[in-house]
């Protein structure tokens, strides 16, 4: 999954072109999916705003775990420049107010009457149109999921103090380990064709048994969860009827069906990652990087002394 590379050559041009935007807007609105706010980001943001001010949208919260995204936004609300508000395509009433929020953050152009540039900026399908629709209150059409902050294609359109352009940046995302891929897939982030339907499933099935076990019982009205992932899949075959001839359970179908009624939030509310975890990840890194630097110096320092 790591050898994926989902969007091939595209990688140098975007750096230059989130450049060249960032120097034009004072506010990069990030939209991100509430349910795997890490996985859904693109570091690229962060490295290049050379302190702009980032105003991080979890959205989707309609369907991740409430509990978690609080962590999350306290994490993100906790860094310099950042700040951070979950929402979801129904809450008109905050939408509305997203230009007063991001005035707040750049006093000075606000105080100097000038309209807050920004640009919406994230990986595909996290909900960035559907917001720019919404903040615009007008429907703006589709623009393709390929990689892009293209100047040309800018205008911006000025709503309540906000300058906010018309097209949104669409991001790729980095995928920094398998479960970050499985769950950008599991999310629908990622399209179908790229990874294995099945083992999308699989990965699922597990991530519930593990995580969220209570809300399998009561959907697919179970009063004993298996342990295996696959047999979990067979289980929820057999219970929808997705059977071949022979009584062979489809697991093609039953895989659809974990996967469909998982991003519809149909199993719950659900969220793939938590802080804790990517925190511990992120120590882990670090000290693995540290030892690599300790054993390279270990290693040129005995080089010297031969
Ligand atoms: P993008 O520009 O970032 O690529 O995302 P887009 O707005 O196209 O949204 C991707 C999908 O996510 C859409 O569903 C959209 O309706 C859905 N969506 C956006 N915001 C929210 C939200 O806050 N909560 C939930 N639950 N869904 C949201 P779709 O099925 O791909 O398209 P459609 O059938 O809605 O047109």
């Amino acid at each position: 999954m790591s050898q994926i590379n989902w969007f091939p050559g595209h990688m140098h041009k975007a750096r230059k072109e989130i450049a060249e935007v960032m120097s034009e807007i004072d506010l990069v609105i990030e939209v991100l999916d509430a349910r795997l706010p890490r996985s859904s980001e693109n570091p690229l943001v962060n490295q290049l705003r050379k302190g702009k001010p980032v105003l991080k949208i979890l959205n989707k919260q309609d369907l991740a775990d409430p509990q978690v995204t609080e962590e999350w936004l306290a994490h993100f609300n906790s860094q310099d420049g950042v700040r951070a508000i979950a929402l979801d395509a129904s809450q008109q009433k905050l939408v509305k107010r997203l230009p007063e929020i991001c005035k707040q953050m750049i006093p000075a152009r606000a105080k100097a009457e000038r309209p807050v540039r920004a640009m919406i900026m994230g990986i595909p399908n996290v909900g960035k149109s559907t917001l720019l629709n919404a903040i615009l209150g007008r429907k703006l059409a589709k623009v393709g999921n390929e990689p892009a902050v293209t100047r040309q294609q800018k205008r911006y359109t000025v709503q309540g103090g906000l300058a906010l352009s018309d097209t949104p940046g669409i991001l790729w995302p980095k995928i920094e380990d398998l479960d970050s891929g499985y769950r950008l897939a599991a999310s629908g982030a990622i399209k179908d064709t790229a990874i294995e339907h099945e083992l999308v499933a699989t990965f699922a099935a597990r991530f519930m048994l593990d995580h969220y076990a209570d809300n399998l019982r009561e959907r697919y009205r179970l009063t004993d969860l298996p342990e295996i992932a696959d047999d979990l899949l067979d289980v929820i075959g057999r219970k929808r009827g997705c059977l071949r001839p022979g009584g062979v359970v489809d697991r093609h179908k039953a895989s659809e069906i974990l996967i469909n009624e998982m991003r519809a939030g149909t199993l719950g509310r659900i969220s793939f990652e938590t802080l804790t975890e990517w925190q511990q990840k992120d120590e882990a890194a670090r000290l693995a990087a540290l030892e690599a630097e300790n054993a390279a110096a270990t290693g040129e320092k005995s080089n010297d002394t031969h």
